[in-house]
């Protein structure tokens, strides 16, 4: 893993570009994209860039289970907002929040990831080291699935809605099968409140309680991070 330590998440958003810059430049087509305030910072440096993705594909991790595209709490939503109205991809796949048969669902979006193959992928971490909604204790071998969020996610997460009852208590999530297929991988994190998680991918054991510690055995990883996430390393 390198880690790399900027002094506030505005930093890091820029070092978070250059990931980005760097990896169009060696040929990368496809992206696994993330939601959540983390990688907002480095979208807005994306946005402000002469980057262009009309020759790529974007694969978004995951999706809240029974929410609209157009709902705007929905990821599809977020992702129109901050990326995809001013850098649009030549194809972007999200989960479908509305499917009818969560099952085929989740085969579908396997087949669009064994379809194309992910060159970047952008991750977030919950405060419980969760990455996408691999929430601790899923399997590591778990593909795309249907999770049931902790209670520890749908609070930290209800600050985005009216009311903590409003939260979606379930979400299609890429598993952590399928993120570890990735060719490189770039994790940001921000924040006091994410030190413990940051401190247990990094330097702990590698454990399905942990669910981002499995980074430690991907070839080639990023960590972004700023001084408060770093606090605990
Ligand atoms: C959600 C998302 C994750 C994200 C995490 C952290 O649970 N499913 O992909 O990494 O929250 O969110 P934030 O970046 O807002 O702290």
């Amino acid at each position: 893993m390198k880690v790399i330590i900027k002094k506030n998440q505005q930093e890091a958003g820029v070092e978070g570009y250059k990931v980005f810059k760097e990896a169009i430049q060696n040929g990368a087509k496809v992206f696994g994209l993330a939601t959540g305030s983390t990688p907002v910072t480095t979208y807005e440096e994306i946005v402000k860039s002469d980057l262009d993705f009309s020759d790529c594909t974007s694969i978004n991790l995951d999706e809240y289970v029974g929410i609209s595209p157009d709902n705007d709490q929905s990821y599809k939503y977020f992702m129109n907002e901050h990326l995809f109205s001013k850098k649009p991809f030549k194809k972007s796949y999200l989960p479908d929040g509305l499917a009818e048969d969560p099952e085929e669902e989740t085969k579908r979006y396997n087949k669009v990831i064994d379809d194309n193959p992910i060159d970047l992928q952008l991750l977030g971490i919950g405060r419980n080291a969760h990455i996408g909604f691999n929430e601790p204790g899923t399997s590591f071998d778990l593909e795309t699935h249907v999770a049931d969020l902790t209670d520890s996610t749908i609070e930290a997460n209800a600050r985005f809605f009216e009311h903590v009852e409003d939260v979606p208590k379930q979400a299609y999530s890429m598993g952590i099968g399928s993120i570890m297929k990735s060719k490189k991988i770039i994790l940001e994190a921000f924040g006091a409140e994410k030190a413990d998680a940051v401190a247990k991918m990094i330097e702990g054991p590698v454990t399905e309680d942990a669910p981002a510690s499995i980074l430690q055995k991907h070839p080639d990883v990023v960590v972004l991070i700023d001084e408060a996430a770093a606090s605990k390393l």
